[in-house]
C-alpha cells in the first residue's frame, strides 16, 4: 500500500482530508500527524482524549537509543481512532517548539512508515503541514522533508479558488526539485483538490502544471466533525466526503502499483529491527478513542 504525504501552502483542509482518507480506506490505515507547526487532531477530532504522554514527540528520544527502540515506541504511541482498531493515529506535536528535536528522527520514522505500508498492508497518510521554504528549498527544520522523500505520493492540498492557487503556485517548483534530487522523481507530486471554488480539476491541473491525483468534495458537515469531533453527523459513513475519500484511496493504491512497476521497484527488504512494529500492530490496539 502507498505512503501518501499531504502538504499545503496554507490552511486548505490538509488535516481534515488526511483524517477522511485514513478513516475511509478499505484497508488498515495509519495517519502520522507530522505537522512541525503542531498537531490539531488531539484537541479537535479527539476532543482532548489523548494526553501529551502519547505521540510523535516521544519518538525523538527513542530514536536516539536505536532503531529497535524507535520501533517499540512507535507501536506504543499509536492511538486507535475506530472501534475495531484498524485505523490508527500517531498524534502530533503539542508545541511547535518540539519540532527541531524531530529533525534527526524523520528518516528513521520514514523507514517505519514504509515497512508498515509495504509489509503490513497499511494505507499510510502523513500530515506534513504547511510547507516552509528557505532560499527556494524546503526548510530543514520546519518541514519534515525526509518523510516527503520516502513517500510514494506527495499531495499538495489546494482549493479551487484564486487565493489557494496563488499561494500553491510558489511551492510547485521547490517540491519538484526536492523530489527529483532526493526521491524517486517529481512525478510523485500531485494535487489533492478540495472542490471549493469556481475552477474545475482540469483547470487547476493546467494552472499548476501538476495532475490532480485526488479530489474531495466541499462537505462542511463531515469536515466540521473531523475538525472539532463530537457526535458524527447522520449518515456520516456515506457522506460525500467519506465516499469520495474511499475512492481516492483506491485510486492512489492503483496509481502506486503502476508507478512501482514503472520504477521497476520490488518490495524493500524488511529491516529486522522493525519486525517488532509489525508484530505489535497486529497484536495490540494501543490506546483507543472513548
Ligand atoms: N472538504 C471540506 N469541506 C468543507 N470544509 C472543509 C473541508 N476540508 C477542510 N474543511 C475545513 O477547512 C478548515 C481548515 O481545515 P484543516 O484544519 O483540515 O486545514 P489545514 O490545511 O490542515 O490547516 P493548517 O494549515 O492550519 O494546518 C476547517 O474548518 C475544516 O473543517
Ligand atoms: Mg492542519
Amino acid at each position: 500500500m502507498p505512503v501518501t504525504a499531504l502538504v499545503s501552502a496554507k490552511s486548505c483542509g490538509t488535516t481534515a482530508s488526511a483524517l477522511a482518507l485514513t478513516l475511509a480506506s478499505r484497508r488498515p490505515s495509519l495517519l502520522a500527524e507530522c505537522d512541525p507547526a503542531g498537531g490539531t487532531i488531539r484537541a479537535g477530532f479527539l476532543q482532548g482524549a489523548v494526553t501529551a504522554g502519547y505521540g510523535l514527540y516521544h519518538l525523538a528520544a527513542a530514536e536516539r537509543v536505536g532503531s529497535a527502540e524507535l520501533a517499540t515506541a512507535f507501536a506504543h504511541h499509536l492511538w486507535g481512532i475506530d472501534d475495531a482498531g484498524h485505523r490508527k493515529l500517531l498524534p502530533g506535536l503539542t508545541d511547535p517548539a518540539q519540532a527541531p528535536a524531530l529533525t534527526r528522527t524523520w528518516p528513521a520514522l520514514a523507514e517505519v512508515l514504509k515497512v508498515l505500508a509495504a509489509d503490513a498492508g497499511h494505507d499510510v497518510f502523513v500530515d506534513a503541514g504547511r510547507l516552509a521554504l528557505e532560499a527556494g528549498r524546503l526548510h530543514p527544520t520546519l518541514t519534515p522533508a525526509p518523510l516527503l522523500h520516502a513517500a510514494d505520493f506527495v499531495l499538495l492540498t489546494v482549493r479551487a479558488t484564486d487565493q489557494s492557487l496563488t499561494l500553491a503556485r510558489h511551492l510547485i517548483e521547490p517540491l519538484r526539485t526536492e523530489l527529483d534530487e532526493h526521491a524517486t522523481g517529481s512525478d510523485a507530486l500531485g494535487l489533492l483538490l478540495i472542490e471549493d471554488g469556481p475552477y474545475r480539476p482540469t483547470q487547476v491541473a493546467a494552472a499548476l502544471h501538476t495532475p490532480v491525483l485526488a479530489a474531495l468534495p466541499w462537505d462542511t458537515e463531515t469536515a466540521g466533525y473531523l475538525t472539532t469531533g463530537g457526535r458524527p453527523p447522520r449518515g456520516y459513513a456515506r457522506s460525500p466526503l467519506l465516499r469520495h475519500a474511499r475512492s481516492a484511496t483506491d485510486q492512489l493504491e492503483a496509481l502506486a502499483q503502476r508507478r512501482s512497476i514503472h520504477l521497476n521497484r520490488s518490495a524493500p527488504d524488511t529491516n529486522p529491527h522493525l519486525a517488532g512494529v509489525l508484530q505489535r500492530l497486529t497484536n495490540a490496539r494501543g490506546g483507543s478513542r472513548g
